[in-house]
């Protein structure tokens, strides 16, 4: 089955899934968009206000701003995959619990399964705490971090999240300064290895 219908069904499970969180308070559900065989997964918080109207991710103020910031690396927002750890918004945008983390967990990583990024870059830290559970995000933005996650070694890269780069200009420069990192990170990462046994088959 095709990437796009594997997409379609998870975000069709997900809206029938009555036990999900924040479903009552939100508007709709907001999945994840963008180039299903993209090398870039980007994960966010959760919506917000426009995303909530919208059904989109990464829509509003800190959406543009990544947008800007994903033109930065010659890249256009189609060519990327954009998503968050939660999908409903949470009332008055308020943190997310971490059971409410919890509860979309299993559908994130099916997300993630399904794209096969090379690299996933975590906007704000509730994202972070997914891959890099404890650590403090003003020590380890803007670094390659090679994780071990559901058996396979996963290169993950945390940034500040846009809104907060907005909020004070000393994290837009280190959010800027950071996302230079990923053409880096995306080179480092060797081409998959062809197993013996497929080698006739070339
Ligand atoms: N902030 C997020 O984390 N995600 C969105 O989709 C919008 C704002």
């Amino acid at each position: 089955m095709d990437k796009k219908k594997q997409l379609q069904d998870l975000k069709a499970q997900m809206e029938a899934d009555k036990s999900l969180p924040l479903r009552d308070t939100a508007t709709q559900l907001v999945f994840g968009e963008g180039n299903p065989d993209s090398e870039i997964y980007f994960l966010g918080e959760a919506p917000g206000y426009w995303e909530d109207q919208k059904g989109r991710p990464f829509v509003g103020l800190a959406g543009k701003l990544l947008d800007e910031l994903i033109q930065s690396l010659e890249l256009k927002r189609e060519d990327v995959y954009i998503s968050n750890v939660v999908r409903f918004r949470p009332p008055e945008n308020r943190d997310p619990t971490p059971e409410e983390i919890t509860a979309f967990a299993p559908y994130v990583d099916r997300e993630i399964e399904i794209i096969n990024p090379k690299i996933i870059v975590t906007l704000g830290r509730f994202s972070m705490g997914k891959f890099l559970p404890g650590v403090k995000i003003s020590q380890v933005h803007g670094k390659i971090h090679q994780v071990s996650w559901h058996g396979q070694e996963t290169t993950v890269v945390p940034m500040y999240h846009p809104a907060a780069a907005l909020r004070a200009g000393e994290i837009m420069k280190q959010l800027k300064a950071d996302f230079q990192v990923i053409p880096e990170a995306l080179k480092k990462i060797p081409e998959p290895q062809l197993k013996p046994e497929q080698l006739s088959l070339v």
